[in-house]
């Protein structure tokens, strides 16, 4: 039985002005009426699976309950961080906690809280391909052809043929330009899609080899834990004291127990507005549109109204997101200088 455990921490800064502190893009519903999160759940629906772990942040701990709630997934825990420690810490949290309960060691499954999948049952025969893998001790990822040299994934390439599968030759977590550039064209290459199966005592087996400091640090943390009204806390200052590393530079790149299963199902990571041009659907001048919108000799352009009609004229591969206190415009070919607003308006308040 797997255990599903559901990233949901991040900041979504590359979709100001929509994604916020208060509300980042996988609490959002950016395509259709699921948000990002809800969709995660639904995905699951069709596999043998255990009670979802959600690991979030405090602060957005009413936003999931609700979430939960509308989507009937009332079976599912929320685990609350005091503070963000990036993705090696909080798969950890879910490690140590589904070992101990009941002495068991489950199999995770690790999904992130904002991925677009089409194919949900490609998605799953992926899954189960990875499963006899991870029972043999494999930390199993989940390869996606790569249509472009994205700097903002990481790279896995293929080695040494597996049943269902490869070996992991070699994880390289988010590239420069010219190094992903070489990896496409090499056509070795997976881009890594951020899910990951395992069980839980491997992984906390290569954390303690590699990352001390994070095992260390969420043992103190977990034992401090804590359940109230349904949410799970850890002791904030021990969690606190954890190193901030991701698990693809804290172990994906350092293993050498790692496999790729490929995910033959059309994937994306909605990490920007570029992206999520990319993936919705356009109409016959490529804008992609949504709200109250007008557009007159208007190409290639993702506008989106959230409380005000919005009309263009005579523009091209631009990104334009309005909501009530923030207006973005932003030429397409920049979509991830978007965070630098986020950081500056943080900065300068
Ligand atoms: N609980 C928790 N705590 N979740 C977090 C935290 C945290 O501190 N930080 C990030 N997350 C969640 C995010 O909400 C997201 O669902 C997931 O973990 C991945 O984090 P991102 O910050 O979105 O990572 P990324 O997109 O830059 O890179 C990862 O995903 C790519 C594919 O989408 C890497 O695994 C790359 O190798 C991969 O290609
Ligand atoms: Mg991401």
């Amino acid at each position: 039985v797997l255990t599903p455990v559901i990233l949901a921490g991040g900041s979504g800064s590359r979709l100001w002005p929509l994604s916020r502190k208060l509300r980042p893009k996988q609490f959002l519903a950016l395509n259709g009426a699921q948000t990002m999160l809800q969709q995660t759940l639904a995905r699951l629906s069709g596999l043998v699976y255990g009670p979802p772990l959600i690991i979030c942040n405090e602060e957005h701990r009413f936003l999931v309950a609700e979430q939960l709630r509308q989507a009937d997934q009332l079976g599912a825990s929320i685990l609350l961080e005091p503070v963000g420690r990036n993705t090696a810490p909080a798969i950890a949290l879910a490690a140590m906690m589904a070992c101990d309960e009941n002495g068991e060691d489950p199999l995770l499954l690790v999904l992130s809280a904002d991925h677009l999948i089409e194919d949900v049952a490609r998605f799953q025969a992926a899954v189960e391909n990875a499963i006899p893998l991870a029972e043999q001790g494999y930390l199993v990822t989940f390869g996606v052809v790569p249509t472009r040299a994205e700097t903002g994934y990481g790279y896995i390439q293929r080695g040494e043929g597996l049943l269902q599968g490869e070996k992991v030759k070699r994880f390289a977590e988010k590239p420069d330009a010219d190094t992903a550039a070489t990896y496409v064209a090499s056509g070795e290459y997976y881009w890594n899609s951020g899910m990951f199966l395992f069980r839980a005592s491997r992984y906390l087996e290569e954390l303690a080899q590699h990352e001390p400091g994070i095992v260390q640090a969420c043992q103190a943390a977990i034992q401090g834990l804590n359940k109230d009204f349904g949410f799970l806390r850890v002791d904030a200052d021990a969690f606190e004291m954890s190193p901030n590393v991701s698990i693809d530079y804290a172990i994906m790149e350092k293993t050498d127990r790692a496999a790729v299963v490929p995910l033959e199902a059309s994937w994306s990571d909605i990490g920007s507005w570029s992206s999520l041009w990319e993936v919705s659907e356009q109409d016959s001048q490529g804008n992609c549109r949504h709200g109250d919108v007008l557009t007159v000799e208007t190409q290639r352009t993702l506008i989106r109204a959230e409380s005000r009609l919005v009309a263009t004229v005579g523009v091209e591969d631009l990104m334009i997101v309005e909501t009530k206190d923030a207006v973005l415009v932003a030429h397409r070919d920049k979509a991830q200088l978007v965070k630098q607003v986020v950081e500056r308006l943080e900065r300068e308040g």
